[in-house]
């Protein structure tokens, strides 16, 4: 009997943290449609997947994910009969095409669990069911509720970037990026791959594009613009042809596109660097960025070793278009991707109102100002691309002056430039900085946060933030709307040197990137995603080597609270976490009292008290301290009790 009741209170428990409770299944992006049946389908030994030819690799990855959670599966072929006592999952290709692009259905009851998409599709029902997959056995057996799950995607465009220029990243790990990206559904991989910094990619036509370009000779140290030194230390990578097609054909078996950035007319001081006749002054010392309290140059064309906007950036020069060309005639023939990105942001005019050749050449060809030149330049490369099948995707710079004619419009500073290029009936890539997709900012205010782009509050995105973005603005009408193809985060690595904190800046964030993009605006749930779906998730990964931002506890209030009495009622984060608080003014960690219960916290009439919060993971990570201040009635100035 005891025993007995012990069970059911497992059973219990590990309902409360699993999957199966959970309306969404665990699932992220959280499905369109999920409706729970009665019964349940338990996972023994004697599962049979059954599988065509065609998705056998799908089957594979299935036996292999059972296989580490101690279950033998045998793949056989959809021809064979099935016995209706036997337990199988059917993996059904949509054939008649009657479900949406990259949509799928999931049907668990009695002995079936039957998976059914084409192609991308039958692959999402695949990460769907990984996804919902019990983490613990109840009563020695793996236990999944019968449901029926049909989804599809919002967006069309579902896209993750990462800078390479500022740090390059090994292939393995760009290969790891690639694999959370398919997990979460995410398909266009933007792959920044030239700066100022670095020129990353083999170009056989112009090797010192890497051999100089992708080497510089020092990178600043801590927050730009800093005093313009450098630690004076080499720093160089770039990936080879073959590399680049490998990740190409990585990236496809996973339903990813990989778009290439190639920036022009700004951002090119490294291909400057190798190739000086590209700028329009090449006997001109490289300038230190425009936009620091400082100036400068340093001797020669050099590859840049801090951060910010440089006035040197490509003339708009017969040889400056062949170089282009050449260059992009190897970057299609690597990346079968239909868009090109041609960058286009942040380029200074300063070095064309200067020039000579410019001047004239704004004169030859009838335009009004330096903008319109900047057009010109993005029109011939558009040019240039359609002829070849190919489409750009510019930065919202390309609206200054007139937009190209094909142009998609990927939106960064704010909103704005992608609302107005839906008006102009122009694709749009909702990327805003104002609104979270900046993974370079710092998620919390916490003094804890390591080294991050923008300082003094500016540049704050947690992962609320980004959940709460809906990349359709109200402003468009239903015709407009329609122009609004995706969503993207970028990831800028300024600040970001290492794999490990690429994952620090990218985890939670990206789920929460997935769910904007993927999931119907109906659906969005931010209670749910972060106090069911997010702990499912995060204490997975806090069970393997990624790196991660620890959420801090649940219910904690960010801002300042008012009053005499007060009830704080927290919740772990991620499953096993402990919450430790202080109320002394000292730094919480394991030596401090653990949250169990409800705190009552009495303050005394004129005083203030701060609740200091740190949330500790089962294999040891500690997130930020989070503070709250209680005030009841202090001046700001009274000293903290
Ligand atoms: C950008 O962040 N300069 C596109």
């Amino acid at each position: 009997m005891k025993k007995l009741f012990l069970t059911a209170v497992t059973a219990f428990f590990m309902l409360n943290v699993s999957a199966q409770t959970d309306a969404n299944m665990g699932i992220i992006p959280a499905p369109a449609s999920v409706v729970k049946t009665a019964g349940y389908f338990t996972v023994g030994d004697n599962v049979v997947i059954s599988a065509l030819p065609t998705n056998r690799g799908i089957a594979q990855t299935i036996k292999e994910f059972l296989l580490s959670k101690g279950v033998t599966a045998k793949i056989v072929s959809a021809k064979m009969p099935l016995k209706a006592s036997e337990k199988v999952i059917v993996l059904w290709n949509d054939s008649d095409n009657k479900l949406p692009a990259e949509g799928y259905n999931i049907s668990i009851k009695g002995n079936r669990i039957v998976l059914q998409g084409k192609e991308a599709g039958l692959f999402y029902a695949m990460q769907s069911f990984l996804q919902l997959f019990p983490s613990e056995k109840i009563n020695g057996t793996y236990t999944i509720p019968n449901v029926v799950i049909n989804d599809y995607p919002r967006f069309s465009y579902r896209g993750l970037h990462l800078d390479v220029g500022r740090h390059f990243f090994p292939l393995s790990f760009i290969k790891k990026y690639i694999d959370v990206m398919a997990a979460y559904k995410l398909n266009n991989f933007h792959w920044h791959l030239t700066e100022d910094q670095g020129w990353r990619i083999e170009i056989k036509k112009y090797p010192k594009l890497t051999e100089v370009g992708g080497s510089r000779n020092g990178t600043i140290i801590g927050n730009f613009p800093g005093s313009g030194g450098t630690d004076n230390e080499v720093y160089k990578g770039y990936y080879t042809q073959a590399e680049a097609k490998e990740i190409v054909a990585y990236a496809a078996a996973r339903y990813i596109n990989v778009i290439p950035e190639i920036e022009l007319p700004g951002h090119s001081s490294a291909a400057i660097a190798a190739y000086p006749e590209l700028s329009c002054f090449p006997d001109r010392d490289t300038p230190i960025a425009v936009n620091a309290p400082w100036s400068g140059s340093r001797s020669g064309k050099q590859v840049q070793q801090t951060w910010g906007v440089f006035d040197d950036i490509f003339v708009p020069s017969e040889n400056t278009f062949k170089f282009l060309e050449d260059v992009l005639d190897e970057v299609i023939a690597i990346f079968p991707s239909k868009y090109i990105h041609i960058g286009g942001d942040e380029a200074p005019k300063k070095y064309w109102k200067e020039s000579e050749f410019c001047q004239q050449l704004i004169k030859e060809k009838g335009l009004k100002d330096e903008h319109e030149l900047q057009s010109y330049f993005i029109q011939r490369i558009e040019k240039y691309l359609n002829n070849k099948g190919r489409s750009i995707i510019g930065w919202d710079e390309i609206l200054e002056g007139g937009l190209a004619p094909n142009a998609t419009v990927m939106s960064w500073r704010g909103e704005k430039g992608g609302i107005e290029a839906a008006k102009q009936n122009h694709d749009v890539l909702m990327t805003p900085s104002t609104n979270g997709l900046y993974f370079d900012h710092k998620q919390s205010l916490a003094e804890d946060e390591p080294l991050t782009i923008g300082r003094n509050g500016k540049g704050f995105a947690p992962y609320a933030k980004v959940y709460n973005y809906d990349p359709v603005p109200s402003v468009l009408t239903e015709d407009q709307k329609k122009y609004i193809k995706g969503v993207q985060a970028n990831l800028w690595t300024e600040y970001i040197e290492t794999p490990s904190k690429v994952e620090y800046m990218l985890f939670p964030r990206v789920y929460a990137l997935a769910e904007i993009a993927w999931t119907p605006l109906a659906k969005k749930d931010l209670k749910n995603f972060s106090e069911e779906r997010l702990s499912l998730h995060l204490s997975k990964l806090d069970k393997t080597g990624t790196n991660y931002w620890i959420p801090t506890a649940v219910g904690q209030p960010e801002k300042e609270v008012v009053g005499e009495n007060h009830v704080i009622t927290l919740k772990t984060p991620i499953i096993g976490a402990k919450i430790f608080y202080t109320l002394d003014g000292y730094r919480p960690s394991e030596n401090a009292a653990e949250y169990t219960t409800p705190l009552n916290i009495n303050v005394p009439q004129g005083k203030k008290k701060v609740l200091k919060t740190i949330v500790i993971t089962p294999s040891g990570k500690r997130s930020v301290v989070a503070e709250t201040v209680l005030n009841n009635g202090a001046t700001t100035e009274a000293k903290v009790k």
